[in-house]
């Protein structure tokens, strides 16, 4: 299974969790892979394990995505190296939670600046290369919370909704490119994210999903995979959604 065979794709947050996830999943695919995310140890590390397996080439940079001249360089720095770029897969994400009465503004900025603002600064640098390339696959991970809500989260559903508009915005604007631009809102799925919620708290989500289990990093990537591919060529403007059945 080599579908992603000569592609190149750009992932943000590749270090833990989904990116890491999605990033081996790509590679196993046999797609070429630039990571990023703020910490370079992680990525080394992410670097020599997905290489100790697969044989495509993989770079890193690390790079913070709320910060637009240096999700610029880097991005720069990319192009002088590989000048077509396939797939942008934006999954960088935090959350800062608190209920509105206790939530600071840094906290609110923090998160949007993150999860919605870093998302448009890779778009931005991406756009002009996938246009001049006549092809583009651009994912951005978003989340249920995003439609569903959810208490102590005001920013991260204000961030993650967002992406829904961006996403439908964007593959209006550039369809007639070639290039795809969907979301896929994953529900709960096992993370150092996810690790930091209560036992009370997790019993509450596993009762509303009716798979009656949460969702692992691999399920997720799968997903990803298959909307970089060739045969997700008319699937645009979409999220999807993988939650195990949230009620
Ligand atoms: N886990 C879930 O249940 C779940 C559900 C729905 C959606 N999601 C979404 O899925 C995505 C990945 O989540 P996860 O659970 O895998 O989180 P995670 O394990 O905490 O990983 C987050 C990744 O993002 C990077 N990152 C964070 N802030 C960044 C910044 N400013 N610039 C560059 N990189 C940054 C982190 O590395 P550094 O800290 O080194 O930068 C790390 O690689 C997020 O967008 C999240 O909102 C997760």
């Amino acid at each position: 299974m080599n579908f992603l065979q000569n592609k190149t794709a750009i992932v943000t947050g590749a270090s833990k969790g989904i990116g890491k996830a999605i990033s081996f999943d790509l590679a196993k695919n046999g797609c070429n892979l630039f990571l990023v995310s703020r910490t370079e140890k992680d990525l080394e590390k992410t670097k020599k394990e997905i290489l100790k397996i697969y044989d495509v080439k993989v770079h890193f940079f690390s790079a913070d995505i709320k910060n637009f001249n240096e999700v610029k360089n880097t991005f720069d720095k990319i192009f002088n190296i590989e000048n077509k770029i396939d797939i942008l897969i934006n999954n960088a994400g935090i959350t800062k939670d608190n209920i509105l009465a206790r939530m600071t503004e840094n906290d609110w900025q923090d998160v949007i600046e993150t999860n919605l603002s870093g998302y448009f600064n890779c778009c931005k640098h991406i756009i002009k290369n996938m246009i001049r390339n006549k092809y583009g696959r651009i994912i951005n991970i978003s989340s249920v919370i995003g439609s569903n809500g959810n208490t102590g989260q005001i920013n991260y559903a204000a961030s993650k909704a967002g992406l829904k508009g961006l996403t439908k915005s964007l593959s209006k604007e550039v369809g007639a490119r070639n290039i795809t631009v969907n979301s896929i809102s994953p529900g709960f799925i096992e993370t150092d994210m996810t690790e930091e919620l209560k036992d009370l708290n997790k019993k509450k989500f596993l009762n509303n999903i009716s798979l009656k289990r949460f969702g692992s990093p691999n399920e997720v990537a799968k997903l990803v995979s298959f909307i970089a591919s060739d045969d997700a060529a008319y699937i645009t403007g979409q999220t999807i959604t993988i939650d195990g059945g949230i009620n």
